[in-house]
């Protein structure tokens, strides 16, 4: 194939070569540096494949074999048991991990928190960020290079911890960061060398975790949570207030201190750094393509004339929001999910066997030649008609009843600060500065996402 570099965005050769020959050492010397090197050519062109050998593995790239693992028998294949083990550690048994009982009646209590009409209502804080952002940039000089993804980051996060265990308590924001990065730096690389079926004998560098870090975050959160249950809730209810009120409807269970902080906690994990990958892949994909990205301006200048963009503003920005759709489609931020087969299945003529991990490569199916035309292209207007979409062709959120619970909240908060920047600002690519996609537990722009950031004349500010 001749793709040149010309016409598609930053992406990594996949492996044409079998595994076998290759032998256990440089396989895992690719699984540290970067899990995408392991994905074969063949996973962007066949429906599922399946290792031969002791060794059984599965990689799903079907949209009905998809439904059936994600949806249709979600019991059968529940999240890979070690990957599992290793994240409890930080999240313990929240709604992320737990299966069963102990998943539905956390999964019913969260779900109206996240209700389109509690996110609305969250929707200033993310405004708020928009608006620092706005403000860093203009303390760059005119046509500076400047690295976007640190700065995503640091939104993100500000968002998601603003939202849950920030409020005004006694909360340091730089010792949470710093324990999360850690934590996940250390368990990105492992939890799939896990599930691949990697004997134990392999350094596993989370074995080494001294949590005590982890701990005192622990600590810090429950006197978070604690202060605001003697206080009461804020005037306008964040995360943490609606889970304090909020209880299961069927069992009435409310949730303890414990409880509660493994799940803000968990929000904090999960939302961050995927929200933060979402925004600065699209960013990246705008200095790809200066012409989608000057249609998205326009479409901004329009509807914000010169302000922060708001709640009301994010059904009028569809343009930002099919970057931001195509943006996870060709670098979704969860490139890969991992479960294991409970019991012996038949998956579209495969034969699977109790104890299989079964990869899901979101990478390889949102870039498969059979369910898309052009995979490698970047082209925002596939997500014009959401409806010619199947829906398990592209799923950077999951599906099925472990669907993300903050798909809603990550849209909302994608497209208002994309909207505002593309609005104030333009995003040039610089040269020789192409980030490489690389796979860790998620898929991050390494090397960073540098542009050349000129500020928009204010021709239809107000
Ligand atoms: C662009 C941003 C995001 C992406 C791409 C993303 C992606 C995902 C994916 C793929 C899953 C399913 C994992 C699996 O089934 O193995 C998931 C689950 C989850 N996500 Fe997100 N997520 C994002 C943002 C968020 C945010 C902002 C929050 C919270 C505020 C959040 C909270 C969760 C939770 C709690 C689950 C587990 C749900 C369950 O198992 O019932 N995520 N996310």
């Amino acid at each position: 194939m001749s793709d040149s570099v010309e016409k598609f965005p930053a992406k990594v050769p996949l492996r044409v070569k079998p595994w076998g020959a290759t032998g256990v050492l440089k396989f895992l010397k690719a699984a540290r540096r970067n899990l995408i090197e392991l994905i074969p050519q063949t996973a962007v062109e066949q429906p599922m494949l399946s290792s031969i050998g002791r060794r059984r593995w599965h990689m799903v790239m079907d949209p009905a074999a998809l439904r059936h693992i994600l949806k249709d028998k979600v019991d059968s294949y529940p999240k890979a048991d070690v990957a599992v083990n290793i994240l409890r550690e930080a999240v313990g048994d929240s709604v992320f991990l737990a299966h069963g009982p102990h998943w539905l009646w956390q999964r019913r209590l969260a779900a109206p928190v996240f209700s389109h009409r509690n996110i609305a209502n969250l929707s200033p804080v993310m405004t708020a960020a928009a608006a620092r952002n706005v403000q860093k940039l203009s303390h760059l000089s005119e046509g500076a290079e400047f690295d976007v993804y640190p700065m995503m980051v640091q939104t993100t996060f500000e968002v998601i911890s603003d939202v849950t265990l920030s409020g005004d308590e006694a909360i340091s924001r730089k010792q949470m960061h710093h324990a999360l990065d850690a934590f996940i730096e250390r368990t990105g690389r492992v939890s799939f060398l896990d599930a691949l079926g990697v004997p134990t004998w392999v350094p596993r560098p989370s074995r080494l975790i001294h949590s005590s870090e982890f701990k005192n975050l622990k600590r810090i959160a429950d006197k978070a949570i604690d202060t605001r249950r003697e206080r009461g809730s804020l005037p306008v209810p964040d995360l943490l207030d609606l889970f304090l009120s909020g209880e299961d409807p069927v069992s009435k269970r409310k949730m303890t201190t414990a409880e509660l902080r493994d799940n803000l906690l968990t929000f904090i994990v999960a939302g961050h750094e995927t929200s933060a990958l979402a925004l600065a892949w699209s960013l990246y994909l705008c200095g790809f393509d200066p012409k989608v990205q000057e249609a998205a301006a326009q479409e901004a200048k329009e509807v914000l004339q010169g302000r922060t963009a708001v709640y009301e503003d994010v059904a009028k920005l569809p343009l930002t929001r099919q970057i931001i759709e195509e943006a996870m489609r060709l670098y979704p931020p969860v490139a890969m999910m991992v479960r294991t087969a409970k019991e012996d299945d038949e998956i579209i003529g495969h034969s699977v066997r109790k104890g299989d991990p079964m990869m899901l490569p979101v990478y390889a199916l949102h870039r498969n030649h059979r369910l898309w035309q052009n995979p490698d292209q970047f082209d925002p207007s596939r997500f014009a008609d959401r409806k010619s979409i199947d829906r398990f062709s592209y799923i950077p959120f999951g599906d099925g009843p472990r669907i993300c619970i903050g798909a809603g909240f990550a849209i909302q908060e994608a497209v208002i600060i994309l909207g505002t920047l593309l609005s104030q600002y333009r995003f040039e690519a610089v040269d020789g500065k192409e980030p490489k996609p690389v796979m860790l537990l998620t898929l991050r722009p390494e090397g960073g996402v540098w542009l050349r950031v000129h500020k928009r004349a204010e021709d239809t500010a107000a």
